[in-house]
């Protein structure tokens, strides 16, 4: 979800996606949408740490179809709920997020994993992958795939999306483009691609798949491979 120009992230703000989208019906129907189908969803640690109080499952942002997402996953072959995969460097993990504590499967460093050591409820698994001060993310895909987790959706944020951009691990994206204008000024405000610069040498030039309009808003599906 991005403004108009360019915004996902609104700083110190917590739940930007839903400022910007202003809570919109057809774009929470779209998330939901994913959500039902995803065997995983990807996030940071960042939009875990801004988002308190979400859970990345359907039912969460379009109540309404609950049953009907329920039954979608049925027929898909998918367990209830998609499992949430967290990527932290340093281990900072709200332990009491609920979505922490309805279950996730948290990447991480050697010093992330000895930081949350003890930590986590059960219902939380750690897999340490190497490297310091990141993870690579072909490892966290590859795990998962080993998991059986082939329809992996990530939700960001920016730094997750720039990594897996930069690496070449994203198929496609979907953005819906709400019409509110966001602002720049005293705090930073990322894009959807943060810790990679591409233009001028090496841009990747995406292929529009699909265009939808539902009354201001534009929702976008972007293939991103040849
Ligand atoms: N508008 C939207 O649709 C949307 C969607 C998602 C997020 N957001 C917004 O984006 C903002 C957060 O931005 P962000 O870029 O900080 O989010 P992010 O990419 O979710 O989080 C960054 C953090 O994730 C961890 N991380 C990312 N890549 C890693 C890697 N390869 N290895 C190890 N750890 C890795 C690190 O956590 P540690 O610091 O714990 O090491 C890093 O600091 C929030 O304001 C959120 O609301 C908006």
């Amino acid at each position: 979800m991005e403004s108009l120009d360019g915004v996902v992230a609104l700083g110190s703000t917590p739940s930007a996606g839903s400022a910007i989208s202003g809570r919109n019906r057809a774009d929470r129907f779209l998330m939901a949408l994913l959500r039902a189908c995803a065997h995983a969803v990807l996030v940071g640690a960042g939009t875990l740490r801004a988002t308190p109080g979400h859970v990345w499952t359907a039912e969460h942002v379009f109540p309404d179809l609950k049953s009907e997402f329920a039954e979608l996953r049925a027929s898909l072959g998918r367990d209830t709920r998609p499992r949430l995969v967290l990527v932290t460097a340093s281990g900072d993990v709200p332990v009491s997020h609920p979505a922490v504590i309805a279950g996730a499967t948290v990447v991480t460093t050697a010093a992330g994993a000895a930081a949350l050591k003890g930590r986590l409820p059960e219902s939380c698994d750690v897999i340490e992958v190497g490297g310091s001060r990141s993870v690579d993310l072909q490892e966290v895909l590859e795990a998962m795939r080993r998991r059986g987790y082939d329809v992996i959706l990530t939700e960001g944020g920016p730094h997750v999306i720039g990594d897996l951009i930069e690496k070449g691990l994203l198929d496609e994206a979907f953005i819906t483009l709400s019409p509110v204008i966001a602002g720049r000024d005293r705090e930073a405000r990322l894009g959807m691609v943060h810790g990679v610069e591409l233009l001028p040498d090496r841009g990747l030039w995406s292929r529009l798949l699909s265009a939808r309009r539902h009354q201001d808003f534009l929702f976008l599906r972007y293939g991103l491979k040849a």
